[in-house]
């Protein structure tokens, strides 16, 4: 059921796909067989977000923290992203989805790099949905990178010691910090998911989530689908929002 006409759809919906591990675990499959469940539920996922009119959605498909991990399972999951994306990469074409892509991708191995490049290419002029896998993304090293990137300009542009002053005392603003992270030009993040019971974010979003209404379900990523994402669109609906102000009624 589309849910537009019961009340306002969030934007930007984020994710955080957690439990993989734990629905593999309770079936004794090895923990491979969760992520590869998880990576099949994209295609409904996208489908859903375009049916909602959910323009953007991101996934935190892999984390700067996850290097910790054993050195197959990073193997399997980056395994399972290039098949994703070289088997989804028409359906995704057809449905109108454009891939972006958060993080620091130069450090996955050499072929992944190639699929995302084909794939960016190859979906950009997608209009219905904005697809963000971020992959290799934490929100701390984007937040230090987006300051490097605000100092290395300004420093650019410095000729003499009283442009040097001004630049000190330059004030940065929200739009200017925000065109340095990751997301770029990428809308708020109005709805937070997180699966699998765990109530925290992970170092995910912490800038463009400032303001996110935050949604946690039991349910373990391999099992989210359709009726899930309605049912955490409705708890949006349900939230007033307020950003630091008051609710229209009250003004
Ligand atoms: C968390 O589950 C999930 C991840 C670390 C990666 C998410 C990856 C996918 C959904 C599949 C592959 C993705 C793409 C983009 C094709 P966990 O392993 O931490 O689960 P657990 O907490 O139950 O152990």
């Amino acid at each position: 059921m589309a849910l537009t006409e019961q009340g306002q759809i969030p934007k930007h919906v984020a994710v955080i796909m957690d439990g993989n591990g734990r629905w593999a675990k309770k079936r004794n499959l090895p923990r491979s067989e969760g992520h590869k469940q998880g990576a099949l539920v994209l295609e409904s996922l996208f489908e859903e977000c375009i049916r909602q009119n959910i323009k953007v959605v991101s996934l935190y498909a892999f984390s700067t923290e996850n290097w910790k991990r054993p050195k197959s399972e990073i193997k399997t999951l980056f395994s399972l992203l290039d098949t994703f994306i070289t088997e989804k990469l028409d359906t995704m074409v057809k449905l109108g989805v454009k891939l972006f892509i958060s993080g620091d991708i130069s450090k996955l191995p050499k072929r992944s790099q190639k699929k995302i490049e084909t794939a960016l290419a190859k979906t950009k002029k997608g209009k219905k949905l904005i697809a963000n896998f971020c992959i290799n993304y934490g929100s701390r090293d984007e937040i230090k990178r987006a300051a490097l990137l605000i100092l290395q300009s300004r420093l650019q542009k410095i000729k003499s010691l009283s442009e040097l002053e001004k630049v000190q005392k330059r004030k940065i603003s929200e739009k200017e910090f925000s065109a340095k992270l990751y997301t770029k030009t990428l809308p708020d993040v109005d709805l937070l998911i997180r699966t699998a019971g765990e109530k925290r974010l992970s170092n995910f979003m912490l800038y463009q989530a400032a303001y996110a209404e935050l949604y946690f379900t039991e349910t373990l990523w391999p099992d989210f689908n359709k009726k899930e994402l309605q049912a955490a669109i409705r708890f949006y609906q349900s939230r007033v929002r307020k950003f630091g102000g008051l609710p229209d009624s009250e003004q």
